[in-house]
């Protein structure tokens, strides 16, 4: 049997439910199973929770609850929520569980046994808030080097010989550069081990919580020993068969457990039972809130599934659609070297501009020519070289970036072929080569369905659901990968449904209310005044009109009567605002033709701004009739 790809998370304190932060580390490891699994991988992905510590016990008191009974609750709350983020997970481990303690003590016993564990007096600070010991001299001001609180710590305990350790672990990180990642990340390890690293301190005294100690029930073990073996307990060490998963292809982590456990303490440990160390760590940057790291116990937290149900309420999407906005978020803002603050302002931009603007909009775009111009159905012509060079370019940049776990970069490639398909779509005017019976239109809608296809692949990691809705559209059936391919020539294509209806960000930023009586945004039409004002044919002739096509069309936030118009006069790109939206679907107005004020001063309507003004007739209730060559005009031509 082949070694599968096993991929772990940090397990989570249970002290509290989990955040938009405490989510990351799980969704990038989500991402990157899926992706190995697209590479056609047997993969194992391991989260769970970390219920045996101080901090645990202590919350489970202040809420007035038994240990267990509120371990047992948090630990749900952490499955649903990562269940609720679509984040598949392969298995799920708790450290109350009996085979984690079974995994525990047998190493104890055989570290024990290899004289790698001595008892001996220990003296110093300890932070109960990470659960980390401190000497004297590495607190600040009386506290932890983060600013938590530290208590003197006095007892008889059991120590595992870390120091022994320092070469041969140092030996391994210089000889594997990916061994521990971002490379700043390793830097700081380097330096760390290098002032010498200390044997630890792995018991307390048992208090009735924790993982007794084989041998002495005056003891447990202490809990950030217990905890790092939960990557081996999954795996059923040390039973045979472990070798199947062993050793970890990659263990995802915050960068706050990365230097004193995961890259010194837990290779330590692996280093004293002979067993190989895992491939690769990671260990990512924070997302903060403001200047703050988000934290359980600092109270500042965004919750994921909120986060989602708030999106739903303010642009309508189906909820599967703003879970995926939630993992777009994470996905393109990945705080892999730096951190990065979340603001509910990006959030909404990005949701905008990258899914609905972007993404949606090249769907809709494309599948609304399709069935304007092909019947709705895949052309027979193969996709141009410019295409297929995007998507191939694509591809190699996103499967680096997927194996180098920067699920940003690969994320950036995906967007990469959706702006180059709506800039495509632009410059190959499909709408032209309709009208003028090109036989080139077919191989410019069968390019932009292959780009469409493409992407829809590439998404199937990172926005499942996304990824689902455009196989739908594009009629793209049980496709697992994403390759270069084709979807059969002649397959019907289903109407384009918009998936990421936009937001009104100016009701999402202001919390003014809207003015009482708002400015009407068109004018009414006046009754032609009964004895209008005579002008010569110099004055008619100051006002230049053109024949315009519209190239994009979409929704302006805030303001429910004007479309947002792209529209080209010849060669040169118009924005115009029109009234029109009560009369028109953006869908309806691609590629039609229009005429222009092409000479009006540019203006700002609702901070938008207009670079022209259509012609329209007046309907009995005010709307607008748009005025149309009666038959195709040249584009950019003059009207007189
Ligand atoms: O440390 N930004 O558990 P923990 C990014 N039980 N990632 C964040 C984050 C933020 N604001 N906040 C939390 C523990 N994380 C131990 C781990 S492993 C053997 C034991 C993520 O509940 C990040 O992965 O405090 C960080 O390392 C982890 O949650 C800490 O979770
Ligand atoms: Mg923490």
């Amino acid at each position: 049997m082949p070694k599968r790809y096993y991929i772990t998370t940090p397990i989570y304190y249970v002290n509290s439910v989990p955040h938009i932060g405490t989510t990351l580390t799980t969704f990038i490891s989500d991402v990157t199973a899926r992706y190995q699994k697209m590479q056609g991988r047997e993969v194992t992905f391991l989260t769970g929770t970390d219920e045996n510590g101080l901090k645990v016990k202590e919350a489970a008191l202040a809420a007035g609850k038994q240990p267990q009974q509120f371990v047992d609750e948090i630990s749900e709350k952490f499955k649903a929520i990562f269940e609720g983020m679509d984040i598949r997970f392969d298995d799920f481990i708790r450290t109350t569980e009996p085979r984690h303690f079974a995994a525990v003590q047998e190493v104890f016993r055989r570290l024990q046994a290899k004289g790698y564990i001595y008892t001996g007096k220990y003296e110093g600070w300890y932070d109960i808030s990470s659960e980390t010991f401190f000497k004297e001299a590495e607190l600040v001001d009386g506290k932890s080097p983060d600013g938590n609180e530290v208590r003197w710590v006095e007892e008889e305990n059991y120590f595992f010989k870390l120091s022994a350790f320092e070469k041969p672990l140092l030996e391994h990180i210089e000889k594997n550069p990916n061994f521990i990642l971002p490379e700043a990340r390793r830097n700081e390890v380097i330096s760390y081990i290098k002032q010498g690293l200390r044997d630890a301190s792995i018991s307390r005294a048992n208090d009735g919580w924790g993982v007794p100690i084989p041998g002495d029930e005056k003891r447990v073990v202490y809990v950030w020993f217990d905890a790092l073996i939960n990557y081996l307990s999954a795996t059923g060490w040390p039973a045979s068969g472990y070798e199947n998963y062993w050793p970890a292809d990659v263990e995802f982590m915050g960068k706050d457990i990365l230097t004193r456990f995961h890259a010194t303490l837990w290779p330590g440990i692996l280093m004293g039972l002979d067993l190989p160390l895992p491939t690769t760590l990671v260990g990512h940057a924070w997302l903060l809130i403001g200047q703050e790291k988000i934290s359980k116990s600092k109270g500042n937290v965004v919750r994921p599934l909120e986060l989602a149900e708030e999106l739903v309420a303010a642009s309508g999407c189906e909820y599967p659609i703003a879970i995926d906005a939630v993992r777009y978020y994470m996905a393109s803002s990945l705080p892999f070297e730096n951190d990065t603050t979340f603001t509910h302002d990006e959030f909404y931009k990005r949701y905008n501009s990258d899914l609905a603007n972007d993404l949606g909009n090249g769907l809709n775009r494309s599948l609304a020519m399709a069935h304007k111009f092909v019947d709705g159905k895949v052309p027979a012509a193969k996709p141009d070289m410019e295409s297929f060079g995007a998507c191939t370019d694509a591809l190699a940049q996103y499967n680096k970036s997927m194996k180098g776990f920067r699920i940003d970069h690969a994320t950036d490639a995906v967007w990469g072929v959706v702006r180059f398909l709506n800039k495509y779509i632009d410059t190959k005017a499909p709408w032209a080569l309709a009208k003028a019976q090109d036989p080139k239109l077919n191989e410019v809608l069968a390019s932009m369905l292959f780009s469409l296809r493409f992407v829809q692949g590439l998404l199937i990691p990172i926005l499942p659901a996304t990824a689902a809705e455009i196989a739908d559209q594009l009629s793209i059936e049980d496709r697992t990968t994403c390759d270069l391919d084709i979807t059969e020539p002649g397959t019907p294509l289903k109407q384009p449904r918009p998936i990421f209806p936009r937001i009104d960000l100016t009701k999402m930023q202001t919390p003014q209310p809207e003015p009482e009586t708002p400015k009407p945004e068109v004018k009414a039409p006046e009754p032609a005044p009964a004895q209008p004002e005579q002008i010569t044919i110099e004055d008619f002739m100051k006002v230049q009109l053109r024949v315009g096509r519209v190239l994009e069309a979409e929704a302006i936030e805030g303001a429910t009567k004007l479309l947002k118009l792209q529209v080209m006069l010849g060669s040169e790109k118009r924005q115009i605002v029109a009234g029109i939206a009560a009369n028109y679907a953006p869908i309806d107005l691609i590629g039609r033709q229009v005429i222009v004020v092409a000479n009006l001063k540019p203006a700002k309507l609702r901070g938008v701004e207009s670079q022209g003004m259509l012609l329209a007739a007046v309907d009995e209730n005010n709307g607008a009739i748009l005025l149309q060559p009666e038959k195709e005009a040249p584009d950019g031509g003059l009207v007189r």
